[in-house]
């Protein structure tokens, strides 16, 4: 029988191959069930590096912190030269590295890197909108004015530098924007929208979309999950019982949801036929996400039952019938992920990050280990 301690240890060995297969290298978008492995130009690169600390966390091997350490210098070096750093995920590169490593380690080079992080995303903050813009240059015709949900994730980078330096313009653009997206990105019925279009001109709310998503009413299951962690780790940092509110919304929607497996197809509206695409990494995200919900709600909450049997539902469907741990030279550690089904991009495959949440809840529920957001 698989336990979470069997599941740890087969994802830790992983870990370890693909480091000793792919020295120096970063896994990227994968394709036939093998990740590409390339240089640190993707938005991708932190999971990886997240997974070695949750390696080295779990395990005290020091081969994994050696390992993520020896990363730092490409991601300083990435900041040096804007290495594709248009984008608003300097947050999920730099948590799970950087500061991870002076969480873990106390190392100031790590925390010098964050920062510096901190203030590229901060250039992304746009005050006539109140948000901080997603994807491409300020002046991009498409992008220029649209947020997206998954930016949630990207908040805590921003408040660690502000509890950090005590400079309050980082934890004021983090708050406008988690409350920007509970506005603009949540719908009453409790799903959300993937992204949100403004005009940039006037600043002017325009209308709700996707880019992932089945269409753009629909929910697309991983943005969902992206509300659910990201509102509770907005929660956490602030204490406005708001965001705690709407990330509970946006479990209850995602649960009540779910198919018999209990884990995620790529998106709640989508027609669901013998080959419809899963998302398993929305389902790790969303596990993430629960754990963090837990650990915050008040003992007596009433949600607290329903999400504690969806955790453990959840989890031991990814962990029987997803993982890998029944193909040793497997790179992944969970199959059935999709990235842009209708892009037609590893619609059904490894996920770096589904891997990277599986691992974090597993070692949450098992050791307490938390995450380094
Ligand atoms: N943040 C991009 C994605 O979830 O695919």
């Amino acid at each position: 029988m698989v336990t979470w301690q069997t599941a740890i240890d087969d994802a830790i060995a992983k870990v370890k191959q693909n480091i000793g297969k792919h020295p120096g290298r970063l896994p990227h978008i994968s394709e036939g069930q093998r990740y590409e492995w390339g240089e640190n130009d993707d938005w991708i690169e932190g999971f990886y590096i997240g997974m070695m600390w949750l390696a080295y966390e779990s395990s005290e091997g020091a081969f994994y912190k050696e390992s993520a350490q020896s990363f730092l210098p490409s991601f300083k070096d990435r900041l040096d030269r804007h290495v594709a750093l248009d984008h608003h995920d300097i947050g999920f590169l730099y948590s799970l590295s950087a500061v991870a490593q002076w969480q873990v380690t106390g190392s100031e080079a790590a925390r010098a890197v964050a920062l510096e992080a901190a203030e590229r995303l901060y250039s992304r903050w746009r005050p006539n909108m109140g948000i901080i813009q997603a994807w491409g240059k300020e002046d991009d015709p498409e992008n220029g004015g649209r947020m997206i949900i998954d930016c949630l994730m990207n908040l805590p980078l921003l408040f660690w530098a502000y509890e950090q330096t005590g400079e309050q313009k980082y934890y004021d653009i983090a708050y406008k924007h988690a409350s920007a997206s509970q506005r603009f990105l949540v719908r009453g019925d409790r799903s959300s929208y993937h992204t949100f279009y403004f005009d940039p001109k006037t600043g002017h709310a325009l209308r709700g979309g996707t880019h992932q998503g089945y269409q753009d009413g629909s929910t697309w299951t991983r943005g969902q999950a992206w509300g659910i962690y990201g509102f509770a780790l907005a929660y956490r940092y602030t204490k406005d019982a708001a965001f705690l509110d709407t990330s509970k919304r946006l479990a209850q929607y995602f649960i009540e949801h779910l198919p018999e497996d209990h884990v995620a197809y790529w998106d709640f509206d989508v027609a669901i036929e013998e080959d419809t695409p899963r998302d398993s990494s929305a389902s790790a995200i969303a596990a993430c996400g629960l754990l963090e919900l837990l650990e915050l709600l008040a003992e007596e909450d009433p949600d607290r039952a329903l999400f504690e049997k969806a955790l453990h539902s959840s989890m031991n469907s990814l962990v029987r019938h997803y993982a890998t741990t029944d193909i040793p030279n497997a790179e992944g550690l969970l199959k059935h992920g999709s990235y842009h089904v209708r892009g037609d991009r590893a619609p059904d495959d490894y996920m770096i990050w589904g891997d990277y949440y599986y691992l974090e809840a597993l070692v949450r529920m098992a050791k307490g280990i938390k995450g380094y957001w």
